[in-house]
């Protein structure tokens, strides 16, 4: 049979790079290759992100250039996943009727087999919500259960036989419980749900067994994982202490943390852990009260003030990142320079910040007080100029000063390599390809917004090796 050529673009968070890597692995598994262009490919298929509006309709632009490949080879299989998927189902197909399958994230276990049965002339297939749970089992208590868009246990002893890449994603839970008022993601990838911890410490072991040397654990709210009654009864705690104790796993991280769910146990894990790098991503999303009541992030400045200082008392080389929205309804000037206060009075590391965006469905879609855009645009361009002092003063504290680098690509010049401090900073530096995939001691020469140059040290690389 002629072998079936696949074609995946990923937009948005890392969560859907993960989710495109177990489909690939899936459809690798029954035969499928990869396929270097859309052009050649039997199957392409969009993993879209929904988050804000300006995200979703970057995704439609693209299926509608899709149409051309699609006259083109009629026997061609389009697919979309992912939060807009979900969002939009069956009417992504008035826009783009050309579509012939429309999957939810809950429903991505199911693509391969639809695929392998579908054709072309067939009307079009759309699949959201949950899928029924993979493994009849119900859980102990009520509560998350098994994802069945992931895969299960018996893929990972089987599958890629392939190298891991140097870092990879781990996805531990998925859905969210919060509703912030902002927000689209509880509506579109349902409620949380923890993978079985077993299930995530094979899925480890085999990918740092694959040459992966860095695990980043991800989840909406990572921090949650396995509460209100997991099978196994651990929690996050546990989870990451057991995957930090993988022999030849150099690196781990993890993310996204929800500021109201860090107990003192997880600000603990930071300097004690080996493995566990020195940052964290924080989300503080508006630095008024009021603000982050209505947004209903459930802490106050205060409080993530408080967090911040512990995580600094316990590590004290941490680096924070965050996210920002500025532009929530009825948020006034006074407001919004709280916003910015507080981003000069933590000193973020660096932080992604965005304009307010009205998503269907959402609580803050129906208050009043709307920015207007080119008002939020200031008030971005502001806010960004202020944090690009800040990030550039971190970066040149740093001239002068040996840091350890995990070498993961190459830089844009030649001969240079390209790789991320513990804290996650981007390091582009001359050294031999045979640095990729290990550590490197490089001094920091240069310091720019987004990047450092530095020199490899005239002492030896560390070669790989397992630091527990
Ligand atoms: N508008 C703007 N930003 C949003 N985010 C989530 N929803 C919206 C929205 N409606 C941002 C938050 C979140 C990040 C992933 O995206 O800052 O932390
Ligand atoms: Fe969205 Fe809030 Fe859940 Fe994050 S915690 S995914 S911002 S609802």
């Amino acid at each position: 049979m002629k072998t079936r050529n696949l074609y995946i673009v990923t937009y948005g968070c890392q969560m859907n790079v993960y989710d495109s890597t177990c489909l690939e692995a899936s459809m690798r598994k029954r035969g499928w290759n990869l396929a270097e262009s859309q052009e050649g490919a039997d199957f392409i298929f969009l993993n879209t992100c929904s988050i804000r509006e300006k995200a979703a309709r970057r995704v439609i632009g693209h299926l509608k250039r899709l149409k051309a490949l699609k006259l083109k080879n009629p026997a061609l299989i389009l697919g979309v996943g992912g939060c807009v998927a979900e969002q939009e189902g069956r009417k992504l197909l008035d826009e783009v009727p050309w579509l012939n399958l429309v999957v939810g994230p809950g429903r991505l276990s199911e693509i391969p087999l639809l695929v392998e049965n579908l054709t072309s002339d067939m009307p079009p297939i759309v699949l959201s919500g949950q899928a029924p749970l993979a493994q009849p089992e119900p859980p102990a208590q009520p509560g998350p259960a098994l994802d069945s868009g992931q895969r299960d246990l018996s893929d990972f002893e089987e599958i890629d036989p392939r190298p891991a890449p140097i870092g990879s994603f781990l996805t531990i839970m998925t859905g969210c419980d919060n509703y912030c008022a902002y927000c689209v993601v509880p509506y579109l990838r349902g409620p949380e749900r923890s993978r079985p911890r077993e299930e995530v410490l094979a899925e480890a072991r085999n990918l740092v067994s694959r040459g992966s040397v860095e695990l980043t654990l991800l989840g909406q709210n990572v921090n949650s994982y396995g509460r209100a009654g997991h099978r196994g009864g651990e929690d996050f705690v546990d989870l990451l202490t057991e995957v930090s104790k993988i022999p030849n796993l150099l690196r781990l991280r993890f993310t996204t943390s929800h500021p109201k769910d860090f107990p003192p146990a997880l600000v603990g894990l930071f300097g004690k852990l080996p493995s566990l790098c020195e940052h964290l991503h924080l989300p503080l999303q508006a630095g008024s009260d009021r603000i982050l009541a209505a947004m209903g992030r459930r802490y106050d400045k205060n409080r993530y003030l408080s967090l911040v200082s512990a995580l600094r008392e316990a590590c004290p080389d941490l680096a924070l990142s965050t996210d920002v929205i500025v532009g929530f309804p009825g948020e006034t000037e006074e407001e919004f320079l709280q916003t910015v206060d507080l981003l000069e009075t933590v000193r973020f590391d660096f932080i992604f910040s965005f304009k307010y965006s009205d998503r269907p469905m959402t609580k803050a879609n129906s208050l009043p007080g709307k920015i207007e855009e080119n008002e939020k645009q200031r008030r971005l361009t502001h806010l960004q100029a202020v944090q690009k002092t800040i990030t550039l003063e971190k970066h040149q504290a740093l001239i002068g000063q040996s840091r350890e680098v995990l070498v993961e690509g190459f830089g844009r010049k030649a001969g240079q390599l390209s790789g991320r401090t513990r804290d996650l900073k981007l390091v582009n530096f001359d050294g031999p390809a045979s640095l990729m995939g290990r550590l490197a001691t490089v001094t920091i020469l240069e310091a720019w917004p987004v990047s450092l140059i530095g020199q490899l040290s005239s002492d030896r690389p560390s070669a790989p090796q397992n630091l527990n």
